[in-house]
């Protein structure tokens, strides 16, 4: 069941999607639309586009679309049931009292509850008998019991039932350890048995405070060293980061990113409150996206080593995309934050700091790696690496961070800067021309639909899927002419199957009287919602005259007769006059 209609359309009315929105994305008027920087992917020429008639969104950068409900789930990561309270709250209007389906809700909800239960669980065990060795192992590490406490740590014994016997003795069901990710199903069918065992254990949580994920280390050199919570209905590891929920406390809008947990606790630990980790993967435009809410600049402090240059390399670009200063911590050494702290013994905090003090931006940084790639010391090293250099430069968005390198390098290098700086201004124009024609390249080949994951029968009947796609717009924009519509084409007729879907539920809606879109979220998957609003920022500002309409018509209908070469073949004679009954009859 869902919620009353009128209930969603007042929510709807109540909340103007341009001001939902104006916390995240600055957007500047063009025509009748909106348009700003995604909030959903880092860029740096617009292509979210707000538009203010029918009050939907669409990203023609990442594919991101929706009507002010689906905004706030992406941007809060919240479901749609939640996401409807949030906005109810926002227009200070009362939730309907039940009788609306929130299962997902419910389940999200007693995953939380799950989850908080495993991590008092987890950290009780660590001060019993059973938990020795994984206190040993944390006290090993040199965390303290403040420490300890502070980010919940704990121990998953080697039991393989004590977690779901414990959970289950407080009324979860099996399906709901399982959903959690806290159990997994016994492999002959019955009964769920423990997912972590004989690990010490890190709690994930999120911005509210939920508990939304654990990662469990083992206290041996054996495989794997961390175990992550696989995703889940409220856990999604590309889009969370390990102690934001601290670090966005910390009073600074700078936040140190580690490679491990164990890195985030150590800094934690040594008194520098603002460092996060990505969880077990490489840092996503998503988690800078994340980051960018809470901070202007990043420190990337992953570990000296080659792996870990090569991370600090790849996660340079995709802060940069998200709007972010980056700097570079170098620890000496090759070491890890975490070992860096330790080897200093007290001396670690200011130890720490010396180095975050040294910390060069990430361009310095790049120049620095980039010139040991080459022999300075011979004239052919040097117009290699300035060439490169030239590159490197080329590449930063910001004119004035591109003079004030080149000065210092043309100084350096005794060159002339005039020269200097008009090969970086070359490089640099063809570099933004080349960006936007891929740009252009995608949204085109976006709107083709080729490639398209949703609408898989777009490129098989590129012509039939293009009219059917208009006819859909029009009919949601034209909600008084759906009886003769429905008259003219039936969804039989459409040959895309995507399409056949939304003509049958846009046309049933209208005629019982319900406003075309309001429950958009509810009805159809995300992939799907997001494919009807890119239709509708496709065409909007195009007008559909009658005349195009008849056109829509004729083309579908046309279409649907058209004889397929295979199926020809299989013809009987009697089939193939019904065949060429049908074709004269659409043609008069
Ligand atoms: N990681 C993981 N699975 C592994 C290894 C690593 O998910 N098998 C993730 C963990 O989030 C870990 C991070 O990658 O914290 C960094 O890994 P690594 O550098 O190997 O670990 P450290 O943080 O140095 O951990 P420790 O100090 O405990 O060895
Ligand atoms: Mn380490």
């Amino acid at each position: 069941m869902a919620f009353p209609e009128g209930f969603i359309q007042e929510l709807k009315m109540r909340n103007d999607l341009a001001e939902v929105a104006a916390p995240y994305v600055t957007l500047k008027r063009r025509g009748r639309n909106l348009v700003g920087l995604c909030p959903f992917h880092g860029e740096k020429t617009p292509s979210f586009n707000v538009y203010t008639e029918d009050s939907h969104f669409y990203c023609f950068g990442c594919g991101a679309g929706g009507d002010v409900i689906s905004f706030v789930m992406r941007i809060e990561n919240l479901d749609y049931v939640d996401a409807v309270r949030f906005l109810a709250q926002r227009a200070g209007m009362d939730m309907p009292e039940n009788g609306y389906d929130d299962s997902l809700s419910k389940l999200r909800k007693r995953i939380f509850e799950a989850n908080r239960e495993a991590a008092r669980f987890y950290y009780r065990s660590l001060y019993q008998p059973v938990g020795r060795e994984g206190l040993d192992y944390l006290h090993g590490r040199m965390l303290t019991d403040r420490t300890i406490r502070h980010f919940g740590l704990g121990f998953a014994d080697d039991d393989w039932s004590s977690l779901t016997t414990h959970l289950k003795s407080l009324g979860f069901t099996e399906q709901e350890l399982t959903a959690a990710n806290l159990a997994l199903p016994r492999r002959s069918g019955k009964g769920v048995y423990d997912r972590f065992t004989n690990r010490v254990m890190f709690p994930i949580i999120d911005l509210r405070g939920n508990v939304i994920a654990f990662g469990g280390r083992i206290m041996t050199d054996q495989k794997p060293k961390y175990l992550n919570t696989s995703d889940t209905p409220v856990f999604q590891k590309s889009a969370n980061l390990f102690s934001l929920n601290n670090a966005k406390n910390a009073g600074t809008r700078t936040l140190l990113l580690c490679e491990g947990y164990m890195d985030v606790i150590a800094v934690n630990q040594a008194g520098f409150q603002n460092a996060v980790a990505t969880l077990g993967t490489a840092l996503t435009g998503e988690q800078a996206m994340l980051m960018k809410r809470y901070a202007d600049e990043v420190v990337i402090c992953y570990d000296a080593d080659e792996a870990g240059q090569k991370a600090t390399a790849r996660a340079i670009p995709i802060l940069r995309n998200a709007g972010l200063l980056v700097r570079v911590l170098t620890i000496p050494n090759g070491k890890d934050p975490d070992e860096f702290i330790r080897s200093q013994g007290a001396d670690g905090p200011e130890a720490f700091r010396a180095v975050l003090e040294r910390s060069g931006n990430d361009v310095d940084y790049r120049l620095q790696k980039l010139r040991s790639d080459y022999h300075l010391e011979t004239p052919d090293g040097k117009v290699q690496f300035l060439e490169a250099a030239a590159d490197l430069l080329a590449a930063l968005t910001s004119s004035i961070e591109q003079d004030v390198y080149a000065a210092r390098l043309c100084k350096e290098f005794e060159v002339d800067k005039t020269s200097f700086l008009a090969q970086v201004k070359k490089r640099s124009n063809s570099r933004r021309r080349d960006a936007y024609r891929k740009e252009q390249q995608k949204i085109r080949s976006d709107l083709s639909g080729r490639g398209d994951r949703v609408d898989k029968d777009k490129s098989k009947a590129p012509r039939s899927s293009s009219a059917e796609e208009a006819l859909v717009v029009y009919l949601i924009r034209n909600p008084d002419a759906a009886q003769t519509i429905a008259g003219e084409v039936a969804p039989e007729q459409f040959q895309n199957a995507l399409m056949r879907r939304y003509y049958a539920y846009f046309l049933q809606r209208i005629i019982n009287g319900l406003e075309p879109m309001t429950n958009i979220t509810a009805d159809f998957t995300a992939d799907e919602a997001n494919k009807l609003y890119q239709m509708l920022g496709k065409h909007s500002g195009v007008a559909q005259t009658k005349q195009s309409l008849a056109e829509y018509i004729r083309v579908i209908r046309e279409e649907s007769v058209r004889l397929k070469a295979d199926e020809a073949g299989g013809m009987t004679g009697e089939q193939l006059n019904d065949y060429l009954a049908k074709i004269r009859k659409v043609k008069n």
